[in-house]
């Protein structure tokens, strides 16, 4: 049987990928699913887990017994994070954050002109997960278990770990990513890394296998 070993706890998982508006009809996005994410979710609503996901641009059903906040843009997933976070137990960032975002977003949808188009300016989004992390080591209150996931093309490992002290997470799920992995499929392989310099292999199977393990590490620090 499942274990039931989140019960009483209150997890926040934000799932999916952010979007920035151009314009009305335009926006710079990324290719996460929400499918990791949703698969935290369900997993930890059958530990006995009170679930909060808070979701950017995710097509697919709704996790059962999960409560879902949407969102759109980093702004908004920043607000719904942190608000949802507050007093929670653990919380993990399997969304795919826009670093960038247009520092002016037009009204009316961008025409077509001859020659040069305009180039769009950019402004560097705020990174939510650090947020949580330093704001719990500055406050020495907040989740007890913070998660991120990190996707990596090249030096998969030592960038991890690197980002994991940079970002004053406990746990980092880093996964390889390129053609035909992770991105959209049911199936995912990932080492999680634990701050206190451990790490665990997760072969490639399931997502919902990477979700237990995850789960089973966060559960071990609470
Ligand atoms: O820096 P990078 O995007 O690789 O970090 C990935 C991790 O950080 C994920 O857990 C993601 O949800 C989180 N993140 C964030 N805010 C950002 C960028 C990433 O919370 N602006």
């Amino acid at each position: 049987g499942v274990p039931r070993d989140l019960a009483g706890r209150r997890v926040v998982v934000s799932a999916g990928g952010t979007r920035e508006a151009i314009d009305p009809v335009r926006f710079i996005g990324n290719r996460s699913s929400g499918l990791q994410g949703y698969s935290l979710a369900r997993t930890a609503v059958a530990r006995g887990a009170e679930v909060t996901v808070i979701a950017a641009n995710v097509a697919l059903p709704d996790p059962a017994g999960a409560k879902v906040v949407r969102v759109e843009s980093t702004a908004e997933l920043r607000e719904a994070v942190l608000s949802a976070s507050d007093g929670a137990d653990a919380v993990v960032m399997a969304a795919a954050v826009a670093d960038f975002r247009p520092v002016a977003r037009s009204d009316s949808k961008i025409k077509k002109t001859s020659g040069e188009p305009e180039p769009i300016h950019l402004a560097e989004n705020p990174d939510i997960l650090a947020e949580l992390g330093a704001r719990r080591a500055a406050e020495g209150q907040g989740p007890s278990v913070i998660v991120g996931f990190a996707a990596e093309t090249d030096n998969v490992l030592a960038n991890g770990r690197d980002k994991l002290a940079r970002k004053g997470c406990d746990l980092l799920v880093v996964n390889q990513v390129g053609e035909g992995l992770a991105f959209g499929r049911p199936d995912n392989a990932a080492t999680i890394l634990s701050a206190d310099g451990a790490s665990a292999y997760v072969p490639l199977g399931p997502k919902d296998d990477l979700s237990d393990a995850v789960w089973s590490l966060v559960s071990a620090r609470l």
